[in-house]
Formats: structure tokens, sequence, C-alpha cells
């Protein structure tokens, strides 16, 4: 067993989430973190999300210059913010450090492609925080329809406003709001879809390869339904398009004073398909008899097959240790997704964004990361 020495940058909601996972796996060692909120990194706070949890051996930071100028470590967990991004990113690949990013890796796509041109440039080994990946279902599925023409995908979220956790980022002090909900701000979070449906993009990726074009079209917050800068629209309608001629749909709301979520996947092929009804297992539809049917009878009830592949798993921990067992084996074999390998699910929700602001104009993703017809819509507002 190769250990891999880590480092976790922004001990938040998901931070600790990952440390957690980390905490779990014999051939991670953690050796020191960082968050510029020294409550953030107070033992008695992470023991309670990490159980077992102790400071002893673990340096501790309060800016990522002096966490780096320390070093000491072969790979380091970013999980800040995207809107607080400050280059660290490029400076640890820069010094050859491995990196596990937390999506969205940026908000900006010239930003996203000058890491993904570093990272590459340097040969770490680099992954993105899509764990939806290594979720026994959406593998199992995967491979259910492997043998298939994949025709179609639609997944929907009914989110509600109130269910937005409270961060622990303390935005009031850096220009955020009060009430520390970032995920609810447009310029914190990019929109709903750029921060929660980049997971369920990126897992229609998964089963259905790369998203060539996207239309969009969101349904903007009233003016008086903005609270605490909470002002990302109501409602969003998206569309891809993927090089494979599929077509998928990703519809997400984030209702005020509704309180009753739900979410399904459908997945249809040219001879059936598949649900996915919050977390009742897959159930496929499909007809597997003699065809025509004998006497034209078909038994609707032989037409729902329960897709059993087992109780689900913990997705952070089976990503974590896939980005170990990478590290430790200076191998990309491991991982489900690089750095380089998620630029198309980032692309498709910034490209929703832009297709909204352009009143549902198609996005082709390509023209998007690289033609000189896009050249404002990529740029970071503080870059020249
Ligand atoms: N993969 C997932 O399922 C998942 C889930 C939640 C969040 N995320 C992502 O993880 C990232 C962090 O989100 P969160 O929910 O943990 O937010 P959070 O606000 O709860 O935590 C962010 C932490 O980063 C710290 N921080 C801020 N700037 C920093 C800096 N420059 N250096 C070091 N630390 C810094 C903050 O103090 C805070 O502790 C975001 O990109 C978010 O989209 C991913």
């Amino acid at each position: 067993m190769t250990t891999v020495s880590i480092a976790v940058v922004g001990l938040g909601q998901r931070g600790l989430q990952h440390l957690n996972a980390l905490w779990q796996l014999d051939e991670a060692h953690i050796v020191a973190l960082c968050d510029p909120f020294a409550g953030n990194l107070a033992e008695n706070k992470i023991q309670q999300f990490v159980e077992g949890f102790s400071l002893d051996g673990i340096r501790t930071y309060g800016t990522f210059a002096d966490l780096l100028t320390a070093g000491g470590f072969d790979a380091i967990y970013f999980a800040i913010p995207p809107s607080l991004h400050q280059g660290e990113l490029l400076q640890a690949a820069q010094a050859g450090i491995h990196l596990f990013a937390e999506k969205p890796v940026s908000l900006f796509l010239d930003e996203m492609l000058k890491m993904e041109r570093t990272i590459r440039e340097s040969g770490i080994i680099s992954t993105v925080g899509f764990q939806q990946r290594h979720d026994n279902w959406h593998i199992g599925i995967r491979n259910f329809l492997a043998d298939k023409r994949l025709l179609m995908m639609t997944y929907v979220v009914n989110s509600t406003l109130e269910s937005h956790s409270t961060k622990h980022t303390h935005t009031e002090t850096v220009g955020g709001p009060q009430n520390r909900v970032w995920t609810a701000n447009r310029a914190w979070s990019g929109s709903t879809v750029v921060e929660a449906g980049i997971h369920q993009t990126d897992l229609m990726r998964f089963w259905a390869g790369d998203i060539a074009w996207t239309e969009a079209r969101y349904i903007q917050r009233a003016a008086d339904d903005i609270e605490d800068g909470g002002d990302n629209p109501d409602a969003y309608s998206v569309t891809y398009g993927f090089e494979s001629g599929a077509i998928a749909h990703l519809i997400m709301s984030r209702l005020r004073k509704t309180f009753w979520g739900d979410n399904y996947h459908d997945i249809m092929w040219d001879r059936g398909h598949l649900k996915i009804d919050g977390d009742n297992g897959p159930v496929a539809y499909y007809y597997d008899g003699p065809y025509p049917p004998p006497e034209g009878k078909v038994d609707p009830t032989a037409l729902g097959h329960d897709l059993d592949f087992g109780p689900r798993n913990n997705t952070t921990l089976e990503i974590a240790r896939a980005f170990v067992t990478a590290v430790g084996a200076k191998s990309e074999d491991p991982l489900l997704n690089t750095f380089t390998s998620s630029l198309n699910s980032h692309a498709a929700v910034l490209g929703a964004n832009i297709s909204d602001q352009l009143d549902g104009q198609r996005i082709n993703l390509k023209d998007l990361l690289y033609s000189d017809d896009y050249h404002e819509f990529r740029k970071k507002p503080t870059e020249t």
C-alpha cells in the first residue's frame, strides 16, 4: 500500500465531507489543513463532522500561500467556493502537486482553460468532484445502456429555496450574502444549473458521452422575492445535444414556500426506457419476448424489469479511494474523470447560462471554448 499525504484547502461543508472520507482510508495521510476562518480549523468543530478526528500531527494554515510554502504533501483537495479562487489551483499544479478540485472549478471559461492547460502540462494526477460517477446504481445503468442506442434523457429536480444549506464561508465578511447561503446567489454560485445541475449534466455524460451543444431558458426570480442576495432564477429549462445524436433535458427549480422536493430520471433508448424515481431503485421497461408477440398479446406486467444494482454506496468515499489510488500509482487509470475530461461538463453548464442570456440561442460548446465569437463570454471580469 502506498501512503499519500494530503492537504485539504477549505474546511466547509464539502471539505469536511472529504476529510471524513479520507479519514477512513488507511492509504490517505492528512498532513495539513487550510482555511482563512480560524473557527473552521478548530478540532472540536471538525470532530462534529469527522468521527474520531484529531489534529495531532496535522499542521493548520490561515492562508494558501503559507500552506504551499510549507509543502510536505503529495496532493491537495480544493473545496472552496468557485468565486473565491485566486490562482491557488494553478500555483499548486505548477508546484507538481496532485489535485482534487471541487466542481465547479471556475465560473469563467478562460480561467478554467488556463487551469486545465497548466495541469496537463505539469503531468500531475487530477480529478474533479463528480462523485455521482461512483454511485453503483449509476455504474450499473451505464453497463445496462452500453449495448443500446440511447435516444433521450430527462432529469427533473424540483427543489425548494429553503433547502439551501447555510455554508461555512463567512460570506458577510467578504462581500457576500449576510445569511451565508452563497449557493442562492448568482454571482457566487453561477446559477443553480452551474452549482448543482453540473452533477446531473456530468452524470448524463457518464451515460451518453460528450455534449456538443446546449439551448437554455431560465425564469428569473421576481425582484420582490429576492432576499439576502438570493437572486438565482426560480426555474431552469436546459436542453443538451450529445455528440452521439442523443438529446437530454435538465429541468430544475428552487421555489420559495413550497417545501416539497423530488427528482426523477427518465432514460430512453430505441426499444424501451428506464426510470429512477427518487430513492426507488431503477426500473427498465422493455419487451423481451418473441416478436411479433404470439397472437398479438403482450403481458403488461412482464414489461417492468427491476434492475438490482445493490444498495447505494458512499460515493464520496469511493471517489476518494479512486483519487488516492491514482496518486499512489501515479496513474489516471483508477479515475472515472480527470480535470481535462471534466471540461465538457463545465462548458455545458456555463454554456446554458450564456444561451439563456442570448434568448435561448444554441451554443456549440467547442465554439464556446475556443472561438473568438465567445471571447467576451469566457473572460473573468477582473481580467483584461
Ligand atoms: N461534490 C459535491 O457534491 C459538492 C457538495 C457541496 C459543495 N461542493 C463544492 O465544494 C466547494 C465548496 O463548497 P462548500 O459547500 O464546502 O462551501 P462552504 O462555504 O461551506 O465551505 C468553503 C470553505 O472554504 C473556506 N475558504 C474560502 N476561501 C478560502 C481560501 N482562499 N483558502 C482556503 N479556504 C477557503 C471557507 O472558509 C469555508 O470553510 C464549492 O465549489 C461547491 O460547489 C461540492
